[in-house]
């Protein structure tokens, strides 16, 4: 399985140049690669992922002046935030050209596009030119932060997947549109809402599972581990119901230990939410294959990327 793994940056250009889907190293989780010109590789990512094909995918460039070739629009509030955050975890829904097919935008007006930061798949699109990629999860699985995630996800399904080792900062980046130049924040990420309104000012958030949200992604059950997860302030009151069981816990910044815990990890002891959020899906992989009988985590504070975080643990834990 590991075979597929590489730091062959070249090999992984003629790959996509030739039609075929990578598994790509960002800073934020890792992607399912493909050109964007390329319809048959397109429809594979969303083969390999079982993804609806309503559900459009994010188009990676390395500069901004790609963004004239791609979107008909930028708004004013769209060059601060892209001034501000690119290259970064910052994705943004722009009215597409006709260039960016429809397969793409899953017969959207709009295309998301974003700069990553990673020196590797910045490199891989000026040799490849813009890549869709999605998270290289299977659909509503946990996100990929390391290139073994990827190949154990799908051991047979690609030809390489990059190694640019673990993504830094750990979770998707924050999905943002313009509605009448106000800005909205249809996924919240990476980048946190106080740094944005830092930029633009105040902003507003559509990130629920409804109508309001133009963003198809965005279920209520998302990003699950196979084990029984439970986000709990009460996690000693659990393990003491639970003692029989195999359990597993993930908590922020308290390192104790309980005889009845299998593995207890911790997100932060300095209480970085940054350092929590890089952690947090790879932690979860983690447990996920102890084949514990529960997860138990403790929420994060509900600022900054905490709030981010505290998203995907309640995405991770619907039923
Ligand atoms: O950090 C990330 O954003 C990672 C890395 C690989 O870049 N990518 C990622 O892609 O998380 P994905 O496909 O797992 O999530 C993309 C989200 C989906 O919820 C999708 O519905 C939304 O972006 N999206 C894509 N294009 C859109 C559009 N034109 N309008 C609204 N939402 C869009
Ligand atoms: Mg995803």
């Amino acid at each position: 399985m590991s075979s597929i793994i590489s730091t062959d940056i070249n090999k992984a250009a003629e790959l996509l140049k030739n039609g075929s889907v990578v598994g790509i190293p960002t800073e934020t989780v890792y992607g399912l690669g493909a050109s964007i010109f390329n319809p048959i590789a397109i429809d594979y990512i969303f083969e390999l992922k079982k993804r609806p094909r309503t559900n459009p995918l994010i188009v990676h460039i390395s500069s901004v002046r790609q963004l004239s070739d791609l979107t008909t629009e930028f708004p004013k509030p769209a060059q601060k935030l892209a001034d501000a955050f690119w290259p970064g975890s910052l994705t943004m829904v722009l009215p597409k050209s006709d260039k960016v097919p429809y397969q793409i935008t899953a017969n959207k007006p709009t295309v998301a596009v974003r700069i990553p930061d990673h020196p590797v798949f910045l490199k891989l699109i000026d040799l490849a030119g813009p890549i869709a990629a999605p998270s290289a999860n299977p659909y509503e699985r946990i996100s990929p932060t390391t290139a073994i995630h990827v190949a154990s996800y799908f051991p047979l399904g690609l030809p390489l997947v990059i190694d640019g080792g673990s993504c830094k900062n750990g979770i998707e980046s924050t999905i943002v549109g313009f509605e009448e130049d106000k800005v909205i924040i249809y996924r919240l990420g990476s980048i946190s809402v106080e740094e944005i309104e830092a930029v633009v000012g105040k902003v507003a958030l559509k990130n629920e599972a409804n109508e309001a949200n133009i963003t198809p992604g965005m279920s209520q059950k998302h990003y699950a581990p196979i084990t029984k997860t439970i986000v709990t302030d009460f996690i000693e009151d659990f393990i003491e119901d639970f003692k029989q069981q195999k359990i597993g816990v993930i908590r922020f910044m308290t390192e104790e230990k309980n005889d009845n815990v299998t593995k207890h990890l911790t997100l932060s002891p300095e209480g970085s939410l940054e350092e929590a959020a890089s952690n947090i899906y790879a932690y979860l992989h983690e447990l996920d294959e102890l084949k514990l009988d529960f997860i138990l985590i403790e929420p994060l504070p509900n600022r900054g990327v905490g709030r981010s975080i505290n998203d995907r643990l309640k995405r991770a834990t619907h039923l």
